[in-house]
């Protein structure tokens, strides 16, 4: 099986020293930049829009990971793309024309993922996900990073991946809040593929050494 992913949420980095923080992560182990957009409407915050996204990206040599927490996410995909994100995920939620907003994002030559809440069934994926390239699922309400894993969270990922391999599909699972050394070895058992990190990163005393540690699980060093 393929090693997982880590994607740090530059949620969690310091927004004063953006290009600082992005310049550290682009030297560890780290695969992806987990990209939060928040409209203060689907989420009860705001985070930052696509210019925001435009400087990420001219310092970040990992692919952008964007999870879009607003509402009517169809109007922005474009601009999205432009600013530089290699994947964009809409919200089930947000979403009641799903496929074609799937096909939207595709069209751009993105990568396409749906995140869904932690209250939404996977069942409402099955008859999206071999359009799907990954699929969030949301471990925490969105809107904040630095929240507390909700442990049902293992069941919805147990189900997901069984419907992946029934359907045969490439989706990768990606599992996003309160994701640490404390429960990345369970959530990785249950079949995910991508661990988002933001304060469990960007809150450690080194982010290099937290990042090796949630990528090497299990090796013993300097984490065991
Ligand atoms: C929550 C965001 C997450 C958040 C994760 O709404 O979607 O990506 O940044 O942060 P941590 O890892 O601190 O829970
Ligand atoms: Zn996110």
């Amino acid at each position: 099986m393929a090693k997982h992913l880590i994607a740090p949420s530059v949620l969690a980095a310091d927004f004063g020293n953006l290009q600082r923080d992005v310049e550290m992560i682009n030297g560890t182990e780290a695969d992806w930049f987990h990209i939060d957009i928040m409209d203060g409407m689907f989420v009860p915050n705001i985070s930052f829009g696509p210019e925001i996204v435009s400087v990420i990206k001219k310092s970040s040599k990992l692919p952008l990971d964007v999870h879009l927490m607003i509402e009517k996410p169809e109007r922005y995909i474009e601009q999205y793309r432009k600013s530089g994100a290699d994947n964009i995920s809409v919200h089930i939620e947000a979403c009641p024309h799903l496929h074609r907003t799937i096909q939207q994002i595709k069209a751009t030559g993105a990568k396409a993922g749906v995140a869904i809440n932690p209250h939404t069934s996977v069942d409402l994926l099955q008859d999206i996900i071999g359009d799907l390239d990954l699929v969030i699922l949301m471990s925490v309400n969105p809107g904040f990073g630095g929240q507390k894993f909700i442990y049902q969270t293992l069941k919805k990922i147990e189900k997901l991946k069984e419907m992946i391999i029934v359907e045969n599909t490439a989706t990768l699972i990606e599992i996003d809040g309160g994701v640490g050394l404390q429960n990345a070895e369970s959530i990785l058992n249950a079949g995910a593929d991508v661990l988002v990190a933001g304060n469990s990163v960007f809150g450690a005393e080194n982010p290099t050494l937290a990042v090796y540690a949630l990528k090497n699980l299990g090796i013993k060093g300097l984490y065991a």
